[in-house]
């Protein structure tokens, strides 16, 4: 007993030593080491760390060439923010939307921490995720699955955990796309142009947390940020990301994203990927890069700062002295526990809508139909598609970049047959034999789905971005043929985002309907976790607004430019401000117990008045003092165990210009026996309380009172408090 201790607690002390450094002085020993290397490297070293080898020319999606002068090592950068893309013997982690939707930090850290072990087993140096710079301001566009929601806050949050957990694998982190890539559509001309008080309190707010965090790269969008190139973009580059967020490390730019040799190395870029364009031409650096320092068109200095950056996140992440292993996409990096930790955020990521007259959950005797081909995999299998695109069978990632092949995938079926009891199977979405396929069940379930992905492939005819709001394959038809023909219709939704559900929701034979969003290779087991007796429950809590009707989200995917301007008003603060009554409100989420709210105590320092800290990274330093404390007791009070998503919302005082109704600033996720009570510890930093003053560039607590509001979610709000910053 006490041997094992020591040697747990030994270690844990050696994993400790290995860690990277955490903190706002993390960056200064790999800095100083990145400095001290430039002075062994040549003119064409500096070059060659700073541009991609070319396209599909070495292991990874992204190569730069060895060093041996410093045994700096063939760089290898890999998609993507849920594993190892192309990877064999890797694990497919559930896409950011469902983290996001656990609201569980524990899990999202953990879930970083088994991805950043997977890439590095596979010999990856630098991890392309996490991806939060899809806020999902357009509930349509393609690649909003690839974060974690539609809120500012929440995607910090769990972007900040996601790059804890990769990096403290020895892994570097990529966080993207930076910025304001809002849209497939149009993706690599369009120029979003946000005005600068959205731009800060909405966009740049997650790479904030993500600069914080020590991430160590960030990577620039393809499309124009108010005219200019994200990656040839002062404004954004120098300015908002080195000057105002202090981000030491180096900015990478999306594939082939890059459009000049000199404006870019002017305004901010410091590695070039892939180094070409697809067809292996157009190369801006490399030999031009060298050529245009030698012609003094960019300064040596900036050269070496480029170096010096890249370097400085090998460093950060100790890849110097502890390096990865050779890179290999064949490696066996799966585990069980990494196997577990998928279910239990697909499990945890479900949530529960509705559930009328108590259907759910299953009896394991209960005679069970399946209907829809989602039931089941894809039968031309499970990795039929290239990089997910196309929407056959269950559904449980969107497509594109940000994808892996599934090593497995449990479907519902497969793991509803198994714990229950399926007398019958309808695989597919015709309407025709529905009828007969459910007459002998005691409930039905109806499986439908939602896709979207990136640009560069069209599923359907759907070329990244959704067309509409509705259920693929006709899937209100199929839920429509079920309910006709039976009485007990649980209808279960796989989808990408948010779906309109008014064609089912009004029918007499839906009784219960599950948003089990993309449950990846686990998604099978998960659904079974949370609707059969004995399991789990669902935990989730919606990410983004579920409308009436597509029209009501204020914002959509446009065909030219978009000028941003539906400002701070995105998914429920526009439902607010507009008073318009959504189906299912952001935050939203059942369970099969009750929760009772009490207690509330506030407590604050809060002063009024810009930030005024020293600029580290992530921005000033006082921007992330803790100001004001609020708890709230909350008690399990039905008869079985469960967990609430306790969750915080700020009104600023009325001196503040005009903000949002009400922001999300604190959640907590707790988990509690029949009849427990816990409390629920909230902990308002600084930026929390503020608004950007345009006119100051500054973040400022407005004078007055402030609103605290704890609920179960952006409409159900229980316990109202309040704090005055004077
Ligand atoms: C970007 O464009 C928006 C919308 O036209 C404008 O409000 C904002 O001031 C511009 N930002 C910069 C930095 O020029
Ligand atoms: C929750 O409370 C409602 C009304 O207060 C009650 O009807 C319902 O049965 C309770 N549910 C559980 C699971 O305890």
């Amino acid at each position: 007993m006490h041997f094992q201790l020591l040697t747990l607690l030994a270690g844990a002390l050696l994993a400790q030593a290995q860690l990277p450094p955490v903190g706002p002085d993390a960056w200064t020993e790999a800095l100083s080491k990145a400095t001290a290397a430039l002075a062994k490297l040549s003119q064409n070293d500096k070059v060659s760390i700073v541009t991609g080898v070319g396209w599909d020319k070495g292991p990874c999606v992204g190569n730069t060439a060895p060093i041996n002068a410093i045994r700096y090592p063939q760089l290898c950068l890999q998609d993507g923010p849920l594993g190892v893309r192309f990877a064999t013997n890797a694990n497919s982690f559930t896409p950011g939307i469902q983290a996001g939707s656990t609201w569980d930090i524990d899990l999202v850290r953990q879930r970083g921490a088994h991805i950043g072990a997977e890439a590095r087993g596979c010999g990856v140096h630098v991890l392309l995720g996490p991806a939060p710079g899809a806020l999902g301001k357009n509930p349509h566009a393609g690649r909003n699955w690839e974060g974690f929601g539609a809120d500012p806050y929440l995607q910090g949050i769990m972007s900040s955990e996601t790059i804890q957990g990769i990096q403290s694998q020895g892994v570097q982190a990529t966080v993207k796309h930076f910025l304001a890539n809002e849209q497939e559509r149009n993706r690599e001309t369009m120029s979003s142009n946000v005005p600068d008080r959205p731009l800060h309190e909405l966009y740049l707010w997650p790479f904030a947390d993500a600069v914080r965090a020590n991430v160590a790269s960030v990577m620039c969008s393809y499309n124009k940020l108010n005219g200019t190139w994200a990656c040839e973009n002062n404004h954004l580059l120098n300015r908002l990301l080195k000057t105002e967020l202090a981000f030491p490390g180096f900015v990478v730019s999306d594939w082939n994203a890059q459009h000049s040799t000199v404006a870019s190395a002017a305004s901010g870029l410091d590695l070039t990927m892939p180094g070409s364009d697809f067809n292996g031409r157009n190369i801006y650096w490399g030999p031009a890069l060298a050529q245009a320092v030698s012609a003094s068109q960019v300064p040596l200095a900036r050269l070496n700062d480029m170096a010096k950056r890249v370097l400085a996140g090998w460093y950060l992440l100790r890849q110097d002295s502890a390096a990865p292993p050779q890179i290999n996409m064949k490696a066996a990096v799966s585990q069980q526990s990494h196997r577990d930790g998928i279910r239990a955020v697909a499990r945890d990521g479900i949530v529960l809508l509705k559930n009328a007259r108590g259907v759910l959950p299953l009896k394991k005797t209960a005679k069970l139909a399946l209907v829809g081909s989602a039931a089941v995999v894809n039968p031309k299998g499970r990795n039929a598609c290239p990089d997910r695109g196309c929407n056959e069978g269950a559904l449980g990632m969107g497509w594109g970049s940000g994808t892996t092949e599934y090593p497995y995938l449990v479907s519902p079926h497969d793991a509803l047959k198994r714990d229950g009891n399926v007398v019958a199977l309808h695989a597919s979405d015709s309407t025709s034999g529905v009828a007969s396929a459910v007459k002998g069940a005691d409930v039905v379930l109806v499986f439908i789905t939602a896709d979207s992905g990136e640009g560069y492939l069209t599923a359907e005819g759907v070329a990244g971005d959704r067309p509409n709001l509705d259920p693929w394959h006709n899937g209100n038809a199929l839920v429509k043929a079920a309910a006709e023909a039976h009485g007990n219709v649980v209808v279960v939704v796989q989808s990408v985002g948010p779906v309109v559900l008014e064609g089912v929701l009004g029918l007499e034979g839906v009784k219960a309907v599950v948003w089990a969003g993309l449950g990846s290779q686990e998604m099978g087991n998960a659904l079974g976790d949370v609707v059969m007796e004995g399991g789990v429950g669902p935990s989730g809590k919606l990410v983004y607004t579920i409308a009436k009707r597509e029209e009501d989200y204020g914002s959509k995917v446009v065909s030219g430019n978009d000028d941003f301007r539906e400002g701070l008003y995105v998914d429920y603060r526009h439902f607010d401000k507009m008073g318009l009554e959504p189906r299912y409100e952001f935050g939203f989420g059942l369970s099969y117990t009750n929760f009772t709210y009490g207690g509330l105590t506030v407590a604050s320092t809060a002063t009024a008045g810009p930030a005024t800290g020293k600029v580290v990274p992530g921005g000033r330093a006082d921007l992330w003092d803790e100001v004001a404390a609020v708890s709230a007791m909350v008690e399990n009070t039905g008869g079985v165990g469960g967990a609430e998503v306790v969750q915080l919302y700020l009104t600023l005082p009325s001196s503040a210009p005009e903000t949002p109704v009400r922001q999300l600033r604190g959640f907590a996720k707790l988990k509690l026996k029949a009849g427990e009570k816990k409390a629920a510890l909230f902990n308002l930093r600084k930026r929390d309380l503020c608004y950007w003053d345009v006119a100051r560039q500054e973040w400022v607590v407005p004078a007055g009172k402030f609103v605290v509001s704890v609920g179960a979610s952006s409409r159900d709000l229980r316990l109202v408090g309040e704090f005055t910053a004077v």
